[in-house]
């Protein structure tokens, strides 16, 4: 079977990468929409982009209402802005939620309509050119077809993914990262983990997506606990970076699996970020998915060093999913209860997250496929092992 493999146009990687990319944004168009949030203009980071563009002769207006993940309404203020002041190209700065929201700005204002009408939808015409700056080492935006917009009229978190949403340029560059706290440096880390080991067990995974998945699984147990508790050291903060963006490769190619299709319904009706929501989940979501990937699980076991010769698969396997659970204890991922979720509202809530999760389609892509029911018996586990 053949398949096709999508990553940005350009990738600029390392620190001050953001130095090395007035080339490509000259080129791109003469005005800038900068999407971000009130947090990137405090920290200076979009000081430090106005100044570059300041420099190339750019013209630019900064829409900086991405406060929060990204909502319809959001996006429909983003696209009167774009409009109204005749930018010509886009960039988003910040964690997943300004990058998302660019994409999603990008789209409307080429292809018309509501962002709640694109769910499930082609995307008919090619976006103005795009760049994403992360500074979260997490979800990968900065590298995948995918934009997450949360309908707040159903309630629903949707999942828009087309080839055109990939941005044309990703500037990676750590430094952005390294202020990131300690608890978005874990929840969002362990986002890009979610992303490796599902993209690694997805039915979907091929040669090429499996490069970066296993890449990214290496680098993330290796560094993710020193960016969590010394924020300041480069070098970890660097491998995250380079393993958020291998990771969003991996699953932008071969699709997410059921943490990620359960965990958009915890968002989008909890209001709990991305990251911690994934974090959550992926505890008890590790058994389920082992019985369809045990082959799969028993090499990531290898490629992070637990599996010891004379172990069966099984034992391999186990032995990764042994891990994970490890390193998800030293970073402390809070709980539903802890994040203030009522237990009565998550209970009578669980249907419609079972079928919201189904619709989004991920879940059929893990090697074990979930039934309602099953879905229904995780979420309730969830809670419980947490009490
Ligand atoms: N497009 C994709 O492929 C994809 C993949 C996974 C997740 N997502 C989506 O991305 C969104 C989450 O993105 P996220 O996890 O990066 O979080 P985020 O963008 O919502 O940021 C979380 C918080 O961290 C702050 N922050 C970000 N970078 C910081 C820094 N360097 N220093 C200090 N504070 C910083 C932000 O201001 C915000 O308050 C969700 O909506 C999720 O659904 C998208
Ligand atoms: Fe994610």
């Amino acid at each position: 079977m053949a398949n096709l493999f999508f990553i940005p146009q350009y990738i600029i990687s390392g620190e001050n990468a953001l130095q090395m990319s007035a080339e490509h944004l000259t080129s791109f168009g003469r005005k800038a929409l900068i999407v971000t949030d009130d947090m990137m203009v405090k920290l200076g980071n979009v000081k430090k982009l106005t100044d570059i563009l300041e420099d190339s002769n750019i013209s630019y207006v900064v829409y900086s209402g991405i406060n929060g993940e990204p909502t319809h309404s959001m996006i429909d203020e983003g696209v009167e802005i774009y409009k109204n002041q005749g930018c010509d190209f886009l960039i988003g700065i910040g964690g997943g939620s300004p990058i998302d929201s660019m994409k999603a700005i990008g789209a409307v204002s080429t292809n018309g309509g509501s962002i709640c009408d694109y769910m499930g939808k082609k995307i008919e015409h090619t976006l103005p050119p795009t760049c994403a700056i992360p500074t979260t080492a997490g979800t990968g935006s900065e590298a995948t077809k995918v934009s997450i917009i949360t309908n707040t009229n159903t309630g629903v978190k949707m999942l828009l993914s087309d080839p055109k949403l990939m941005a044309t340029l990703a500037i990676v560059d750590p430094i952005f990262t390294l202020t990131a706290p300690p608890a978005v440096t874990a929840a969002t880390g362990v986002d890009a983990l979610t992303h490796a080991i599902e993209a690694y067990t997805s039915k979907k995974a091929f040669s090429m997506s499996d490069i970066y998945a296993l890449s990214a699984i290496q680098r993330i147990f290796g560094n993710i606990y020193e960016a969590y508790s010394n924020g300041s050291n480069i070098d970890a903060r660097r491998e995250m970076s380079i393993a958020a963006l291998e990771a969003g490769i991996a699953f932008s190619n071969a699709s997410v699996t059921i943490v990620h299709g359960m965990s958009r319904p915890i968002g989008a009706l909890f209001h709990v970020p991305h990251g911690l929501s994934n974090a959550m989940l992926l505890n008890v979501c590790l058994d389920f998915l082992k019985q369809g990937a045990v082959e799969r699980l028993c090499q990531l076991g290898q490629a992070i060093g637990v599996f010891r010769s004379g172990m069966t698969q099984e034992e391999g396997a186990e032995a990764f999913v042994v891990a994970t659970k490890s390193l998800l204890r030293t970073l402390n991922i809070q709980t539903p209860e802890e994040f203030g979720i009522q237990k009565e509202e998550f209970f009578s809530q669980i249907p419609k997250m079972a079928e919201d999760a189904l619709i989004s389609g991920s879940p059929l892509n893990t090697r074990r496929t979930p039934s309602k029911d099953d879905i229904m018996e995780l979420y309730k586990k969830l809670w419980e092992k947490s009490e």
